[in-house]
């Protein structure tokens, strides 16, 4: 059965009726540009085929039920829980706080009964709860016929997710889940939210991206992820510009000898040239030259490795395996401390760059890893 058809009868089997319509939110693995959106800088994430649905219809009232395939739950709120940030949590906490965020701008949100289930793995890096935010947003815009254009969602939806569920993530997972285009990569400006789809062909160019899940166990990522994003916002206000992004790349050297330590220098640095890393990816992928990004995707992980300091060793183990064995480029993808990597493979190379990350993680008794081949997919939209 396909996600979308276990999210109808799921629907059916719990509310004894059908579903007035079925809503998809994809996944996503982000090209190029590792913490730069909460520094108000550039990201190139694209969609996965692999998604979200959910399954709705309004129920009277201002109450909301929500079950999930996943865990067999079903979970209900009221408006007592979406009048403070935090009151339901788990997972229905991104339910929740989507009606919570909605609200809170002013709209009208209907009461709905609503069906989850996802073929988006939890806890790799592929941002399942974005998705799983976006579906329920589309859902909630159409049955109440709110006037929320796509534009506007990720910003909504980032609310949901740093104020109700406290996690103080940027705005890229949001806007990927919602405004990317099959078959192009969305390169987005987190300042001012422009994006432009960038054409991304692999089958073309006979090159295919390999996603290869590191399986690490997840270490400190929360804590971690608030601690970087905490030095780049300490970073900005000691050379007194508004975010990182402002920090040109000319003279980068002597805009680091103003900071005060060496761990502070090596994550500015980071920002900044992985900002100019995007934009150079991007120039590339407008001249039809995907091939040649691979020394860019390398040059981002040896970044986030000594300058960020976000990679753990089986993320390593990954990267430098992929590129022993012939892979154009690689790096890991996502926030980090474990999550996935992706490498640029010729497409009929991918097995054997599959084969010896394998053999790696044998070698240093890693928990095997995971793999799959990726193409470029559309954003939430609505099936039926
Ligand atoms: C997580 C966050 C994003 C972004 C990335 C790192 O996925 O949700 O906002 O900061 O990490 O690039």
């Amino acid at each position: 059965m396909t996600v979308a058809d276990r999210a109808a009868a799921g629907f059916h089997q719990v509310y004894a009726q059908p579903p007035a319509g079925r809503w998809a939110a994809p996944g996503r693995v982000n090209l190029i540009g590792e913490h730069t959106d909460y520094n108000d800088g550039f990201v190139l994430p694209f969609a996965l085929p692999l998604r979200t649905v959910a399954a709705a219809a309004p129920q009277p009232g201002e109450t909301w039920t929500v079950w999930s395939e996943l865990t067999g739950e079903t979970v209900d709120f009221g408006a007592a829980e979406v009048t403070g940030a935090g009151r339901v949590t788990g997972w229905a906490g991104y339910v929740a706080g989507i009606v919570w965020a909605l609200r809170e701008a002013g709209y009208q949100v209907p009461g709905a009964r609503l069906a989850i289930a996802s073929d988006v793995p939890l806890g790799a890096g592929l941002s399942s709860s974005a998705a799983l935010e976006a579906a329920v947003l589309a859902a909630l815009v159409d049955l109440g016929g709110l006037d929320l254009p796509a534009e506007a969602q990720p910003r909504l939806a980032q609310r949901a997710e740093n104020h109700y569920v406290g996690a103080p993530t940027g705005i890229m997972d949001q806007s990927a889940a919602i405004r990317c285009r099959a078959g192009h990569a969305l390169f987005l400006d987190c300042r001012t939210e422009q994006v432009e789809h960038i054409p991304f062909d692999l089958n073309a160019a006979g090159l295919a991206i390999l996603v290869i899940d590191s399986n690490a166990p997840h270490r400190h990522v929360d804590g971690e992820y608030a601690a970087r994003r905490n030095s780049c916002e300490k970073a900005a206000a000691l050379l007194d510009v508004p975010a990182l992004r402002d920090v040109p790349t000319d003279g980068l050297d002597d805009t680091l000898a103003r900071l005060p330590d060496d761990e502070t220098r090596r994550r500015v640095r980071h920002v900044v040239t992985e900002n100019q890393r995007v934009c150079d990816t991007v120039e590339l992928l407008r001249a039809r030259q995907i091939q040649q990004i691979g020394p860019l995707l390398v040059a981002s992980h040896t970044s986030m490795r000594d300058d960020f300091a976000i990679t753990v060793p089986e993320v390593d183990t990954a990267v430098e395996a992929a590129l022993a064995a012939g892979a154009l480029g690689a790096r890991m993808t996502g926030g980090g401390f474990g999550g996935c990597v992706l490498a640029l493979v010729e497409a009929d190379h991918s097995d054997t760059v599959a084969n010896a990350v394998t053999d790696a993680y044998a070698r240093r008794g890693f928990t095997a890893p995971t793999h799959t081949t990726v193409t470029p997919a559309t954003g939430a939209t609505r099936l039926d």
